[in-house]
């Protein structure tokens, strides 16, 4: 019924995520409401461990921070991609052992270096200068990290400009010229040991000989570190895999990504004598289609175009308002019924721009139509705020016919935390 997407369909009229009503679930604890299917997630996971049996993935806790989440792929062996002192605490919390979680960031703060060494982890070094520091800090506290380095690899994606990391233009990483120049540097530090050359090229990558380019690219500069002494025991690709937003474009899948640049890696490797372990970094491609956000019709108004006002924005899920990104619409009441008119959906947010989706064919909408939009898991409950005074929704997982709820939805006391009027104020 939904393509590749086995945790979804309809029965009745009703769409369902694994065995349970999602009609049901908008009805028990209300909306907006994430839904993950435990399923999906694991399947996701393992196409990765079945297409790249040999490397690790670690998982980019940026495109969802659920602990839930986080627990099932440590269980099914993953690792963390964090980004912040935050996400490594989430990744920890959850399980991820050490030795699998990588720090990276292009600005970190002395706090979240001094929070890495501590916890043991590994660091992707964005710059020189973030090298000496950590290098001082790390000797300082009488420990050596590990450390591999974030290249600018100059490679173009198609892609939306926003989320294209790889460009020379881009904040992310040392330029591909002078990483071994960094590396060599590395090798005279007493605080850290140089393992290995990080990049990212973007997100959401449909077409996957960008990912060759880049693993090329970043064996060159493998070639490079070993001329000066270096040595080279691991290369991480990032992440990026796209994934089928829209029913109408095809997306690859691990094995296509596998397929293409397993056999470039394996060449270059043999030619220099090297045997690196291979770390990927997927964020969407794991959690992306795992998840739906199922929203309530406030209103439906005839204008120049006809606006299907719901309870969820930009405020729960950012991708269209930045990316202008497409999510599907199924009416959830009304899943078996056909489209019948474009509808333009908006969100209850004060801003023109606060669009989900534009001149969408839906069946007929009213007040009191749940509205699911699909592949919600990356980069949505996680980018959510409380602009203009809206709480945060909740998330839930569903497991068979099990539906348990992961985060709580915020009440308008979340709006008060950490608030103080200073007394000198209240009167
Ligand atoms: N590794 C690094 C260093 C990254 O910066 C990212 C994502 C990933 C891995 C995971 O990439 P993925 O497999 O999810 O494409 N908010 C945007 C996406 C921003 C991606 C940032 N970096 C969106 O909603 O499309």
């Amino acid at each position: 019924m939904f393509g590749t997407k086995e945790h979804l369909r309809v029965e009745g009229s009703h769409l369902f995520i694994e065995d349970v009503d999602t009609v049901a679930l908008a009805g028990e604890f209300g909306t907006p409401l994430y839904v993950t299917s435990e399923s999906r997630l694991r399947h996701n996971i393992r196409a990765y461990h079945q297409a790249f049996p040999e490397a690790d993935k670690y998982f980019a806790v940026k495109a969802n921070g659920n602990l839930a989440t986080l627990r099932i792929l440590a269980q099914e062996g993953a690792g963390a991609d964090v980004f912040s002192g935050g996400e490594l605490a989430l990744a920890r919390l959850a399980g991820i052992p050490r030795e699998k979680i990588l720090f990276n960031g292009n600005s970190k703060s002395s706090r979240e270096l001094e929070m890495a060494v501590e916890a043991g982890v590994r660091v992707s070094v964005d710059s020189p200068e973030e090298l000496s520091v950590l290098g001082e800090l790390a000797s300082w506290m009488g420990k050596k990290v590990e450390v591999l380095f974030r290249v600018n690899p100059d490679v173009s994606v198609k892609t939306h400009p926003k989320i294209a990391t790889g460009l020379r233009s881009s904040k992310f990483g040392i330029p591909a010229p002078s990483v071994a120049g960094v590396f060599r540097k590395a090798l005279e530090l007493e605080g850290v040991e140089p393992v290995g050359l990080h990049c990212h090229i973007g997100s959401q990558i449909l077409d996957v000989s960008s990912f060759v380019e880049a693993a090329s690219r970043m064996m060159d500069l493998a070639g490079e570190v070993l001329k000066v002494g270096g040595s080279i025991k691991m290369i991480d690709l990032g992440g990026g895999l796209g994934i089928q937003y829209d029913p109408a474009i095809k997306a690859p899948v691990p094995a296509d990504l596998a397929s293409a640049v397993l056999p470039v890696l394996a060449g270059r490797c043999g030619v220099m004598g090297i045997s690196p372990r291979l770390i990927l970094e997927p964020g969407r491609s794991i959690v992306g289609d795992t998840t739906i956000l199922l929203t309530t019709v406030n209103v439906v108004k005839s204008a120049h175009v006809t606006f299907v006002g719901i309870d969820a924005g930009f405020n729960v899920l950012a991708r269209p308002m930045l990316y202008d990104s497409y999510h599907h619409i199924v009416v959830a009441n009304r899943a078996a019924q056909a489209p019948e008119a474009p509808f333009t959906v908006v969100g209850p947010i004060c801003e023109t721009g606060d669009v989900l989706a534009r001149d969408r064919m839906l069946p007929s909408v009213h007040r009191g139509d749940v509205l699911a939009f699909f592949d919600a898991g990356a980069y949505g409950f996680s980018m959510a705020s409380q602009y203009n005074g809206q709480p945060r929704p909740a998330e839930v997982l569903v497991h068979g016919s099990q539906a348990e709820v992961t985060r709580r939805a915020e009440d308008y006391s979340a709006l008060l935390a950490g608030q103080a009027v200073p007394p000198r104020l209240l009167w």
